[in-house]
């Protein structure tokens, strides 16, 4: 009998555990879905279904979740409309929308941690297909930059940096604002993705002070060095064994006392413990993504190249993410 009542017992509370997910399930649909500006106006459901040419049983559904977790509510008239319209992801043509973020959640990161079992079972890991998600993965990173960039600037004019070679620059966002406050400062982006770089290029194409490089940084070959390297979240497409190379690699590339500054989610780390596990339970799934570092890592390839640690600074707390400065202190 108290075995049945702990069964039952454990069966809520795994079933209350869940609820959470309806959140943020409700909110990627009314992203993905742009549903929430539909029903910004009060709106009957058939309405929206017939404007956006959507499944009726399946919208009417998820209204109805939406009405019990109070994201929408119900207004006069057999009308329906969205609720804290503040608290949800904005629409998908805001390129800053949160609803990004719950796109690489839903798509990516989820789907690949439900692969568990399979990839325990075969011994194998799965590819991770950036022309199919590189740009989403380009786009959450442009969430973090509003927080991390005071720390880019904080450097800029604490070593005088001039010029700057940006690694895995994504569609240059980093250098953009840099190249807005700071017309002067000579800079280089490399991006391996092509769709992605063509999105940087395009971007700045007003900046003469710009240039982006479609092409493999571990095969880039700097005219001359430069005062700072940024490697923004970058991390998790080196492999652990080809680190201490990237580190020597980016000595050899910076002048004199030259900075290196990485940006990256870190394992292990004092603050967000669980959501860095999390995102590195995702990453190990592939076989061409790799495990994010830990400080201790960090500090010892610093220490074999050279570099003094400058700075370690969280960026996003909850997130385990972290802004690392080295300064270069002799040469290899
Ligand atoms: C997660 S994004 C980060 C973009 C940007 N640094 C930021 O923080 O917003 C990492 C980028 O590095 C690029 N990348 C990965 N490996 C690379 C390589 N070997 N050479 C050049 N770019 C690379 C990816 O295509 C991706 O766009």
């Amino acid at each position: 009998m108290i075995g049945e009542m702990v069964k039952v017992w454990r069966a809520r509370t795994w079933m209350k555990k869940n609820v959470p997910f309806l959140y943020s399930w409700h909110a990627y649909v009314g992203y993905e879905m742009d549903l929430f500006d539909q029903f910004t106006k009060p709106a009957s459901i058939q309405e929206v279904a017939l404007s956006q040419n959507i499944e009726m049983d399946l919208l009417e559904q998820w209204v109805e979740v939406g009405i019990t977790i109070k994201h929408l509510k119900r207004v006069e008239d057999e009308k329906v409309t969205t609720r804290n319209r503040w608290k949800l992801p904005t629409s998908k043509k805001d390129p800053h929308s949160s609803g990004i973020l719950l796109k690489e959640m839903m798509e990516l990161h989820i789907p690949a941690l439900l692969s568990y079992p399979q990839l325990l079972r075969n011994q194998t890991k799965q590819h991770f297909n950036s022309d199919v998600h590189g740009s989403t993965v380009a786009k959450t990173s442009i969430l973090l930059e509003r927080f991390a960039f005071p720390k880019v600037q904080k450097a800029i004019k604490k070593y005088n940096v001039d010029s700057i070679l940006d690694l895995g620059c994504g569609e240059g966002g980093y250098v953009k604002r840099i190249g807005e406050r700071y017309p002067e400062k000579k800079m280089v982006g490399i991006e391996i993705h092509e769709a992605v770089a063509k999105a940087a290029e395009q971007s700045l194409q007003d900046f003469e002070n710009i240039d982006i490089h479609c092409g493999d940084l571990h095969e880039y070959e700097p005219e001359q060095p430069f005062d700072m390297i940024m490697a923004n979240n970058l991390f998790h497409y080196i492999d652990p064994s080809e680190r201490l190379q990237f580190f020597e690699k980016a000595s050899t590339w910076l002048g004199s006392e030259g900075l290196f500054f990485v940006l990256t989610p870190m394992q292990k780390s004092k603050h967000g413990k669980q959501f860095s596990s999390a995102f590195n339970s995702f990453f190990m799934t592939f076989q061409n993504l790799y495990p994010i570092p830990s400080q201790k890592e960090m500090e010892t390839l610093a220490g074999k190249t050279h570099f003094k640690v400058e700075s370690v600074e969280p960026i996003v707390k909850e997130g385990g993410w972290y802004a690392m400065t080295f300064r270069k202190n002799g040469s290899l």
